[in-house]
């Protein structure tokens, strides 16, 4: 099972991405995740990253699309993997698939948690992360809307997008995408 997850900041991607690689038992690979670690212990990847994710900016292209090319080829994830916050611009999604080509695997799903731009904000500030302070949220929101939601038309297009109403509870959430995914 392949899944990547999308949606804006906040939407809840780091929360149904646990759930559900708990309830599957596969690995989730959140690049948010992977990139704050690197900051904190400043590895040549988080040396890159640091200004743009402190500035809300996306790390750029080939350092992203290199990064996840040799952490899909690692043994630990040969049989399955949740993809938490990648792709998110048309140029990762297409070199994902390439990948998956080359290893001869497809996409399960691309799920899409669904929330409207106020409550994005409304949870982030909540939430109080480094990079939660108001014009970075509102820059990371932009750029959620130039950059990722092609990404959602992409997948559709593909037969491939699971659309799911990410403003309800997390439980609601996740038992939503897990209807979807039994179906
Ligand atoms: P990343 O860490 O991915 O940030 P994001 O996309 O802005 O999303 P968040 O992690 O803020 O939100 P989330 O959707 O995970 O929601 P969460 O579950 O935490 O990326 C950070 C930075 O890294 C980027 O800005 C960029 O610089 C860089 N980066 C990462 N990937 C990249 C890539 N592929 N290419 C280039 N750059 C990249 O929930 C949010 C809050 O809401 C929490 O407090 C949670 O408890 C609460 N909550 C969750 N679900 C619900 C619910 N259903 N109801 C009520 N509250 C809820
Ligand atoms: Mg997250």
């Amino acid at each position: 099972m392949r899944f990547v997850i999308l949606g804006g900041p906040g939407a809840g991607k780091g929360t149904q991405a646990q759930l559900l690689c708990k309830y599957l038992d596969i690995p989730g690979i959140s690049t948010g995740d992977i990139l704050r670690d690197a900051i904190a212990f400043q590895t040549p990847l988080g040396e890159e990253a640091k200004s743009y994710v402190e500035k809300g900016e996306l790390i750029p292209d080939p350092t992203m699309i290199e990064y996840i090319r040799e952490r899909l080829l690692m043994e630990d994830v040969s049989k399955g993997w949740l993809l938490d916050g990648y792709p998110r611009t048309a140029f990762q999604a297409e070199e994902l698939d390439f990948l998956l080509d080359d290893l001869q695997q497809h996409l399960t799903w691309a799920i899409w948690l669904k929330v409207p731009e106020s409550v994005l904000i409304s949870r982030s500030f909540a939430r109080g992360r480094q990079d939660d302070q108001p014009e970075i949220v509102s820059r990371r929101i932009n750029l959620y809307h130039e950059r990722t939601i092609p990404l959602v038309e992409y997948y559709d297009y593909c037969r491939r997008l699971l659309t799911i109403n990410g403003d309800q509870t997390p439980e609601k959430v996740q038992q939503d995408i897990l209807n979807a995914i039994n179906h």
